[in-house]
């Protein structure tokens, strides 16, 4: 055995320990989801702020052109939902990721997987709280209902802070900040409404999964319905009124161009657009409430992925036609914004669209809301978590405690943080999560094909992998001739502007220091693939999200070194102690 760290847990125990668990009393979570309900969970999980918020950001920093990267993550979360699904078929157990991971990296991966996937659920919740706030209080505020709520109950205090400290002259910042009422010199600001829908979700969940699921699938066919309408208005209005030149916009060289901030400016939105996609994973943690897990996680995780795809690249289009992408600088209702007078002047679809957006998120913080606690009892069986976290209620047969302290973290964040921060915090912690699953997938032993349930496809790695390798240094010698000098220069001084192809991937040193990192990592995969005759498909979604993970900024990288020094020292504190394997190796 090696050590304790990389102590791992065999698939039949993991599986033996759920039986176990409800023999003994904890009962199980009730049976009910179908692949229908399973792919509208995923819907709701996905589509939500990154589409109805961040796309804003992502347009106005990409242009048209982020089209390519809601292709590029696409094609990357495909590869990882594939990952997702062969894990989820072999063992369906409620851990997701974590569990994965335990299988086959060993302990101390599974604890910085469990670790990771708080960034995703928890903290991405945070940010969807912030963008359900902005557009509840915006749709209180428009003529047809008129509350205003005061912006110090309305802004989260980080944002209001700095926004001052930068000297915004934001009338709602600036309101925030001037009218908040102070208690011994500190300002009252804080966003109310996302902390009431983050109590709300919480008492919903903790409710139960069937209460849930009703709420989630009928906000799912709301929110699809509106996003088809947004497409059709917008679509038509796009040809009607001849805006396509949108499509080709002038970039400051005066040159029209589907990438006028070049392709850097593409990538440089790779956290908003990531984070759209996020969400087609938490379906995984409904392993023990699905009927038929085996058949039904990879089917609903798939589809709801293609489903989601297409909606986005359209959406995508739509709006950097409807209106030129300069326009969309700190916009953060964009599906909204392109109906506002002066763009497509359409008054009831702005209306209309805050209504569905303010649904879309209460779906997707829903999702969220219920993935955590689920990861948590099973990291809690493993004796990774005190056993409180395993705790299932009586009544309503959910993971009472966990629950509640998802609530809570989500809940006091909301008074310390602000949007932009928890936007990049939960796209690196995500893609990191993603990353050892897919790689996970590599170590797995292959298997016997069985009836009725998933098998991940097997193309040999080892052959066609080195041959894309070739092919994509190829294109790039070619079209791009300095990229590898300039990659490889040792100038690591921060080049705001891109003066010329090969510069465009490197505006920063962190970038070109995960540049390096990403093609050292490939030469040394397409060497084991040849030698291991590695699996194509998680060989693929490893390489494309370690790409995508190449766009993430230094102050992102430090952050999360941070979160996982602190998540190792919880570790070590407790769950390297408390781990049952410990008890397994002394029994045996
Ligand atoms: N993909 C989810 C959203 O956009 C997290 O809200």
């Amino acid at each position: 055995m090696g050590h304790p760290l990389f102590r791992r847990k065999p698939i039949h125990d993991i599986m033996g320990d759920k039986s176990e668990a409800e023999a003994h009393g904890h009962q199980g979570l009730s049976r009910v989801l179908t692949v229908r309900d399973l792919t509208f969970f995923g819907i709701a999980a996905i589509i939500g702020a990154g589409s109805f918020s961040s796309l804003g950001g992502a347009v106005f920093s990409g242009g048209p052109g982020v089209v390519i990267l809601f292709i590029i993550c696409g094609i990357a979360c495909a590869f990882t939902a594939f990952c997702y699904a062969e894990f989820a078929s072999r063992i369906p157990v409620a851990g997701s990721a974590y569990t994965y991971a335990y299988a086959s990296f060993g302990e101390l991966f599974a604890w910085i997987i469990g670790w990771a996937l708080l960034m995703e659920y928890s903290i991405g919740n945070i940010y969807v709280a912030f963008s359900w706030s902005d557009y509840f209080t915006s749709l209180l505020a428009s003529k047809w209902i008129g509350i205003h709520i005061p912006p110090y109950l309305a802004t989260s205090y980080m944002e209001a802070r700095d926004a001052i400290a930068a000297g915004s002259t934001n009338p709602e910042v600036l309101g925030a900040w001037n009218d908040a009422p102070q208690i011994g010199g500190l300002r009252i600001i804080f966003d109310l409404p996302a902390l009431l829908i983050n109590v709300l979700i919480t008492a919903l969940v903790y409710r139960g999964i069937k209460e849930s699921r009703n709420f989630s699938n009928l906000m799912v066919i709301l929110k699809l319905a509106v996003v088809v309408l947004v497409l059709l208005v917008g679509g038509y209005l796009i040809f009607a009124r001849d805006l396509t030149g949108n499509w080709m916009p002038t970039a400051s060289d005066g040159v029209r161009s589907f990438m006028p901030n070049g392709f850097g400016g593409v990538m440089a939105a790779v956290s908003g657009v990531f984070f759209a996609y996020i969400g087609f994973d938490a379906v995984s943690v409904l392993a023990e409430e699905s009927k038929n897990p085996q058949r039904d996680l990879p089917r609903g995780m798939i589809l709801s992925l293609v489903i989601c795809t297409v909606v986005y690249i359209l959406l995508a289009l739509v709006l950097t036609g409807a209106v030129v992408y300069g326009k969309f600088e700190g916009v953060g209702d964009p599906l909204a914004f392109i109906f506002e007078p002066g763009n497509l002047d359409i008054p009831w679809m702005q209306f209309l669209v805050a209504i569905c957006a303010v649904v879309a998120m209460t779906s997707v913080m829903l999702v969220f809301q219920m993935g955590q606690p689920r990861i948590w009892m099973t990291m809690s069986r493993d004796g990774l978590l005190p056993p409180a976290f395993q705790k299932i209620h009586p009544k309503h047969k959910t993971p009472s405690f966990s629950t509640i302290v998802t609530g809570l973290l989500v809940g006091v964040p909301i008074l310390f943080t602000d949007k932009t921060f928890v936007l990049d915090f939960t796209s690196i912690g995500t893609l990191f999560a993603f990353v050892l699953v897919c790689g996970g997938v590599l170590l797995l032993p292959r298997r016997q094909r069985s009836a009725g349930k998933f098998h991940l496809p097997y193309f040999n790695g080892g052959i066609v992998f080195p041959i894309l390798l070739a092919a994509a240094l190829a294109f790039i010698l070619f079209r791009f001739p300095g990229y590898f000098s300039e990659l490889l220069n040792g100038d690591f001084t921060n080049q705001t502007k891109a003066e010329n192809a090969s510069d465009y991937l490197f505006a920063a040193p962190a970038v070109k220091i995960a540049t390096i990192i990403f093609w050292i990592t490939c030469f040394v995969l397409a060497g084991f693939a040849i030698v291991k005759k590695y699996s194509l498909i998680p060989l693929l979604g490893l390489v494309s999200c370690m790409y995508l993970l190449t766009g993430m900024s230094a102050e992102n990288w430090k952050w999360f070194f941070i979160w996982f020094g602190i998540g190792l020292v919880v570790y070590l504190m407790y769950g390297y102690r408390k781990s049952k394997l410990n008890e397994k190796v002394a029994l045996s």
